[in-house]
């Protein structure tokens, strides 16, 4: 017996090393932590159980059954981050610099097969230098083995990838898939071909770091949701993050006990709205007065920055905020704009989380780039994602809501189950100006004339309660008492029941 308990702790132990010392002090060289050392800053202290820690690979080619070391590269099981189940694999560099043969595939997709029989999320630390060259097709077929299940996945429980090294090759595409990406400054990459192939296809000179690093993809690209500065603030993000996730897309939020109470009045929000229509101000602000303790998780905070989307709690209970910032471009909605928040629309209607929508938005961004690169076709996948959103959806408007873009913004039209407006709102088809130009053409020689012609239109149209005499707007309330208002709100919305059509599944434009 005790020679068979010595056995099994030697083969823990040999598992253990991965690639060896030599190569663990390699990957800390880089600043970079083991697959294992992640793990225990990811979960909660001794919940980690891992699997298939003795799985190795199967080929035979160019010396490797010569070569074999135990978990093959993957550290794959589950564990839990505050108490709450996650399924989680951490790519292992100092095993064949973590590439994905046929077995470590297997082993990522038993734990993806397991979180979604009983819904929990997955999360995924990803440190590989993409297909084990070694196999060849055997590898490739892994991938997509991996990729099927982050579809057959998406929508059911959340995924979470962190890249945290190397991402390269169609290796990108299974994080692509999953719902969010935390990147590493300065130690992790994406990217379909690396710079040696861009040099020799395009002649463009570049290096890793601006091709596909994280402040690429968290500013430029928008493929990722938050640049970290090391692994270990990466994996404390990720914990703080799952936090305000539920479970799987039939378990509700999570509720978690607070102390700020639902009816607190901030007097300071009657004056956020400056005097000036021009005058812009942060709607940060806004929202961090309105959630519980001020704690708002923003996702895709350096990216398409003229709108802001992330978790908040309300009374303990997640909520999803979309909110326009008038700090950038006016808060105007662009290509990225509507990208990021339809997406993150979508995100929140598929794992019912409520959705509260802060509206200041002048319009839809004109110039020739955003109609030549499809804004009609990108602005459409927010309306879309609104418009198919059965999920609570609350919405204050504080300022401008204009043309198109107030119809977007989770509008009465919408299904929007409440819709509150400031009485500083503006709700019209144009701004003032824009439109006495259109209107009264023939005045515009006579700058008196479209003076008076523009006191009348801000007169008329310049304040919520044209909306509101439609039943457009329910209530015009105080800034003060938004966040009374939407506690309340979510309250009565706890138990609401709507259903679209039944259908395969729906086109949204892509
Ligand atoms: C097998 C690999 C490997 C791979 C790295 N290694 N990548 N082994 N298959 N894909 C091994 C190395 O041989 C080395 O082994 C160890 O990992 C560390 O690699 P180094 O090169 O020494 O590390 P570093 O200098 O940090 O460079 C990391 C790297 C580089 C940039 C990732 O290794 C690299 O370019 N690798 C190949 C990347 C690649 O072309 N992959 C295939 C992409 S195509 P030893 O024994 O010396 O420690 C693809 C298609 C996916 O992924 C398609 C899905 C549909």
């Amino acid at each position: 017996m005790s020679s068979n308990i010595a056995e099994l702790e030697k083969r823990r132990a040999a598992a253990h090393m991965g690639g060896g010392q030599k190569r663990i002090d390699a990957q800390h060289s880089k600043g970079r932590l083991t697959a294992r050392e992640r793990l225990t800053i990811l979960l909660d202290e001794g919940s980690f159980e891992e699997l298939d820690m003795y799985v190795e690979h199967n080929c035979v080619d160019f010396g490797m059954e010569e070569t074999k070391i135990p978990g093959d590269g993957v550290v794959t099981g589950s564990g839990t981050i505050n108490g709450r189940l996650v399924y989680v694999y951490s790519q292992d560099f100092t095993v064949f610099g973590g590439s994905l043969s046929e077995r470590h595939a297997q082993k990522i997709c038993k734990v993806m097969d397991s979180a979604l029989k009983v819904g929990a999320p997955v999360i995924g630390l990803n440190d590989s230098g993409g297909a084990r060259i070694q196999e060849g097709v055997a590898s490739l077929g892994g991938y997509a083995e991996v990729f099927q299940r982050n579809v057959l996945a998406s929508g059911v429980v959340p995924q979470l990838s962190l890249i945290m090294g190397p991402c390269a090759g169609g290796a990108v595409y299974s994080p692509a898939m999953t719902d969010f990406i935390f990147m590493v400054k300065d130690s992790s990459y994406m990217f379909v071909t690396g710079p040696d192939v861009v040099k020799t296809v395009t002649n463009e000179v570049v290096t890793q770091e601006e091709l596909g690093g994280a402040v690429t993809h968290t500013a430029k690209s928008g493929v990722a949701d938050l640049a970290l500065e090391n692994d270990i603030e990466a994996l404390l993000a990720a914990r703080d993050f799952i936090d305000y996730l539920p479970e799987n897309n039939q378990a509700g939020v999570p509720e978690r006990p607070t102390n700020d109470p639902w009816d607190r009045v901030e007097e300071s929000l009657d004056m956020l709205i400056p005097a000036s229509a021009a005058t812009p101000y942060d709607m940060h602000e806004l929202i961090r007065k309105t959630v519980d303790e001020g704690d708002f998780f923003e996702v895709q905070p350096t990216h398409a920055g003229n709108i802001i989307i992330g978790f908040g709690r309300i009374e303990g209970r997640t909520v999803g905020i979309v909110a326009n910032q008038p700090m950038v471009l006016a808060g105007c909605l662009d290509i990225n704009a509507s990208k990021k928040a339809g997406r993150f629309v979508r995100f929140c209607d598929a794992f019912e989380i409520p959705i509260v929508t802060f509206v200041d938005v002048p319009g839809f961004l004109p110039g020739v780039s955003q109609e030549h690169n499809g804004i009609i076709k990108h602005g459409a996948k927010l309306l879309f994602a609104y418009a198919e959103a059965t999920v609570p959806k609350i919405t204050i408007i504080t300022r401008k809501a204009y043309g198109g873009a107030y119809d977007v913004m989770a509008s009465k039209h919408l299904r929007g189950d409440l819709n509150y407006a400031w009485p500083t709102a503006e709700i019209a088809v144009m701004g003032a100006k824009g439109a006495v130009e259109i209107i009264f053409r023939s005045d515009i020689g006579d700058p008196d004339k479209i003076a008076e012609r523009t006191k009348e239109y801000e007169d008329r149209f310049a304040n919520p309660f044209v909306a509101a005499s439609k039943g457009f707007i329910d209530e015009v309330i105080m800034p003060h008492s938004t966040r009374r208002r939407i506690a309340l709100g979510l309250r009565k919305l706890r138990n609401k029941q709507l259903e679209n059509p039944w259908k395969k599944h729906d086109n949204i434009p892509l």
